[in-house]
């Protein structure tokens, strides 16, 4: 009786305690408004020591376990035929059922590698809101990324779980216009620019579907795959029972090859790698492999690296880890909206992207909205978000004409396993006191000086 009258449901707490810490330090606003000036207001130039809580991305910048730094004192660094290589090779295949793989020092190498074999002039390449690398590749190769997404994805206020998904309708229309110069279609799982947002299972279906019918390859951008399947067991009828590692290889079945970020799912400071199911393809990219990255046995990795790659990919698609990561991001999100703080919703896997337009309504939009987002948090507390808006949409490559997004955001990226709850709760209430001076920031930013792509990383801005 007594236990029954005193037994209540256990919190939530993390899945992991914390054995090693690094400290961070607090600034004053006179010392970041001096930061950021010098910085030409671009984030990206800051110094990390000039920032508290480092939110601007989750790439590289997980903590690793106990077990992956066992790994690193294990890595074989051979040249050739290192046992890390085949390590790293089983743990790939295990989970995500591709039986080739070349490894890459990050993800975009692998882009690199895997589209010098499949992508040339005048095609196009059908996707969801491709991540600014990938269609970089594609650019740079002068041919055209097409983004499918669904329509949903872009209205911030829409809370459709899949907001990732590709929209059949609008992929019908690319493979029938543009079908001889289609090399594949890619899926970008979880799709980092629409705000972390997942693809079904259904969704990834069609898609193979589509791609059988016009003979096309698919090819997933798969850093935050993990993150995808967590929210296909939390939201899609039929996998509530299914584990992570069995709603990846189904994800997978219905690719041909992917490319990997390691830095994100894989829980790594650094490292990527291609998977691929074809024979022929890997024999190909193996050539590129070895010409862009190292030879196919440890292509831009030390075998240390590669062991914990391994070791990260286990760890990242165990459940309790999912939820402790995916809950931290949500808790962060539904601060942010009971201060009444437009953000995208669901709220995403990695991230919390907050709609800039809808914050700052009026700053006008060729004054680069999120970017003023993103400094006025940075003075605000010391925090670092990253602008994902007209500055990393960059200028057509055509008319050189700015690119305006659908989505103009303040991207929240929070790294795994780093920060706390009561670091979400700074952030929180820090982007609450920008809020309740809004009307009072009317001016954004001009270009003083960019590059001719991915200008957003080196851009120089000032004050209006
Ligand atoms: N694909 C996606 C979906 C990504 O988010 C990234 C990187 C890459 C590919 C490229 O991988 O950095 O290892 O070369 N995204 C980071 C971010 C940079 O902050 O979202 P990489």
């Amino acid at each position: 009786m007594l236990n029954k009258l005193y037994s209540m449901e256990l919190p939530f707490a993390e899945s992991y305690r914390i054995k090693m810490v690094e400290a961070i330090r607090k600034s004053t606003r006179e010392e970041r408004e001096k930061w950021i000036r010098e910085a030409k207001y671009n984030l990206f130039n800051l110094r990390s020591d000039q920032v508290f809580i480092d939110l601007l991305t989750d790439s590289g910048t997980g903590a690793m376990s106990d077990h992956q730094w066992s790994e690193m004192m294990l890595g074989d660094e051979s040249y050739a035929g290192a046992t890390s290589y085949f390590k790293l090779k089983n743990a790939i295949e295990e989970i995500t059922g591709f039986p080739f793989f070349l490894p890459t020092h990050q993800g975009r190498a692998a882009e690199n590698v895997l589209f010098s074999v499949l992508v040339k002039e005048g095609n196009v390449v059908p996707g969801n809101s491709h991540f600014d690398t990938t269609k970089g590749h594609i650019e740079f190769r002068k041919a055209t990324a097409v983004d499918c997404t669904i329509d949903e994805a872009f209205d911030t206020t829409l809370a459709h779980p899949f907001k990732g998904n590709v929209d059949p309708v609008k992929l019908e229309k690319v493979l029938e216009k543009s079908g001889d110069q289609i090399p594949f279609i890619i899926i970008t799982l979880t799709c980092n620019s629409s705000g972390g947002q997942p693809v079904s299972m259904e969704n990834l279906k069609m898609v193979r579907q589509f791609a059988d019918r016009y003979k096309k390859m698919i090819i997933y951008d798969s850093a935050r795959f993990a993150e995808n399947a967590y929210f296909i067991k939390k939201r899609e009828q039929g996998y509530q029972d299914k584990s992570i590692r069995e709603i990846c290889l189904e994800m997978f079945s219905y690719a041909d090859a992917m490319t990997m970020s390691s830095k994100k799912d894989a829980i790594v400071n650094i490292g990527g790698f291609i998977g691929m199911r074809d024979a022929d393809l890997f024999r190909q990219a193996s050539v590129f492999n070895i010409m862009f990255e190292g030879y196919v046995t440890y292509g831009g990795m030390a075998g240390r690296d590669m062991n914990a790659v391994a070791q990260g990919l286990y760890e990242g698609t165990e459940f309790d880890y999912l939820e402790t990561r995916i809950s931290q991001v949500e808790y962060l999100g539904h601060r942010l909206m009971d201060f009444g703080i437009p953000v995208q919703r669901p709220i995403g896997g990695h991230a919390v992207f907050v709609d800039a337009k809808r914050f700052l309504p009026k700053v006008p939009k060729e004054e680069y909205v999120a970017q003023t987002l993103a400094v006025q948090l940075y003075i605000e507390s010391g925090v670092r978000g990253v602008e994902i808006g007209t500055l990393l949409a960059d200028r057509c490559p055509i008319s050189r004409e700015n690119r305006y997004p659908n989505l103009e955001m303040l991207r929240l990226a929070i790294p795994r396993r780093v920060y706390t709850n009561n670091h979400m709760d700074v952030v929180a209430v820090a982007l609450k006191n920008v809020f309740d001076r809004r009307d009072e920031i009317n001016h954004g930013f001009r270009i003083v000086r960019e590059a001719p792509i991915m200008r957003h990383f080196t851009v120089e801005l000032d004050v209006i």
